[in-house]
């Protein structure tokens, strides 16, 4: 079994992204920003629906080391490839023009010049300890870095003037990764790594992208959550949830609704829904949503020990009904579940990535290792396994802001 991966502190993420700087594009940074992934709780795919969601943030975050410049040059590098750093300028940087990484990191300036901000050029250096592609939202963590750095270093004073700001820059987040990243997500994963506080479960209400703080202390209970990385391949530009949310708005139109979160009477949308697979879809969303605020509920009322059904009904939906999980997410949830798991489901988008278990703290080990061997008997890969505790969302890290 490999060992949970650990996050890293600001002194070593910020120590790491600082030399990569000072390697690829040399002299110092301005600062270093961090910003982390996310799990979400519960709440899948609904966040383009209108719906509720409840992410936390991860310990694991994206650093950004950035210089600001003085001209319109932008040069930015990844620890991936630390020999290729790319170089272009502000205006080279739109939909269609640029690619992979370097779309989230610069589309992120692109999306603050849409929206009136003035910005110059700069230099980023980026490494990060989220796992890419894990469905643990490593984009939105380097998108978010670095607008903070932004933010900052070009005196637009989002971050500073608290959540509002912080909901502004998520939404201009949200706005590179669809448009120029062309990954049509809703708004989950960016309001999570901006708008988290440590120690809560972030509730989303993307109708008015309202928050509240939801105090989350699994600890207390003896209780961690096990993330289980199944190192199945995820990607959300392949089509697969451009149609999952094209079939949600083609039935909240036929139902005669803004969005999928004003369906109050699902026995007769149901009926009136004459396409089956939209019926499904549907169901996922309104029952998704229900069992959003029952989680809530438990959590509030001290009683996150009874929270495992909900976690094992979402997976059921999103199996069944919405049909993004598959073999690797689903030997996952169940062997976690045999093992002990109080409750267990995939988490993000699907289609590979991650799954979450709801452990006993005296059984992480023993759950690990179940699943584990369940993917090491089917030939798979071993899975990735993290613990996930309710982080802060993204900070300067370097210099140390003060007190
Ligand atoms: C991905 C997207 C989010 C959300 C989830 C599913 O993580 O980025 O916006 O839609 O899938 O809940």
């Amino acid at each position: 079994m490999t060992e949970p991966l650990l996050a890293w502190s600001d002194e070593e993420g910020a120590g790491r992204a600082a030399a990569l700087f000072a390697a690829a594009l040399g002299g110092e940074p301005d600062g270093v920003w961090a910003s982390p992934g996310r799990v979400n709780l519960i709440g899948e795919h609904v966040d383009y629906n209108g719906g509720l969601c409840l992410p936390m943030a991860l310990p694991h975050r994206t650093f950004a080391a950035v210089r600001r410049r003085d001209d319109d040059v932008v040069r930015l590098v990844s620890a991936l490839a630390p020999d290729e750093a790319w170089t272009g300028t502000l205006g080279g940087i739109a939909p269609g023009l640029v690619s992979s990484w370097v779309a989230y990191a610069g589309g992120t300036a692109w999306s603050l010049g849409q929206a009136g901000h003035a910005l110059g050029g700069f230099d980023a250096a980026i490494a990060s300890c989220v796992p890419l592609g894990a469905g643990l939202s490593s984009s939105a963590a380097i998108e978010c870095a670095v607008a903070l750095a932004l933010d900052e270093l070009f005196d637009l004073g989002l971050a500073a003037s608290g959540d509002a700001g912080r909901a502004h820059l998520a939404a201009v987040c949200v706005r590179a990764e669809n448009e120029v990243a062309g990954a049509p997500t809703g708004g989950m994963d960016q309001a999570a790594s901006l708008r988290a506080t440590a120690g809560h479960a972030l509730l989303l209400d993307t109708l008015d992208h309202s928050v509240a703080q939801v105090p989350f202390h699994l600890a207390e209970a003896g209780l961690e959550l096990l993330v289980i990385d199944t190192r199945a391949e995820h990607a959300l530009v392949d089509g697969q949830y451009a149609a999952r949310r094209a079939a949600c708005h083609a039935a909240a139109a036929r139902l005669g609704v803004g969005t999928l979160r004003e369906v109050d009477d699902l026995p007769a949308a149901l009926a009136a829904l004459p396409d089956p697979v939209e019926q499904q879809r549907v169901r996922h969303v309104v029952t998704e949503i229900a069992r959003v605020e029952q989680f809530v509920a438990l959590v509030r009322d001290d009683r996150v020990r009874e929270v495992g059904p909900l976690m094992d009904a979402s997976h059921e939906s999103l199996r069944l009904d919405y049909e993004v999980s598959c073999d690797e997410l689903d030997v996952a949830v169940v062997s976690a579940r045999a093992a002990g798991a109080l409750g267990a489901r995939m988490t993000g988008g699907g289609f590979g990535g991650s799954a979450i278990a709801l452990v006993e703290e005296s059984s992480v080990g023993a759950v690990g290792a179940a699943v584990t061997e369940a993917f090491v008997d089917r030939g798979w890969p071993e899975p990735g396994l993290l613990i996930a505790s309710a982080a802060p969302g993204g900070a300067r890290v370097r210099p140390v802001p003060p007190p």
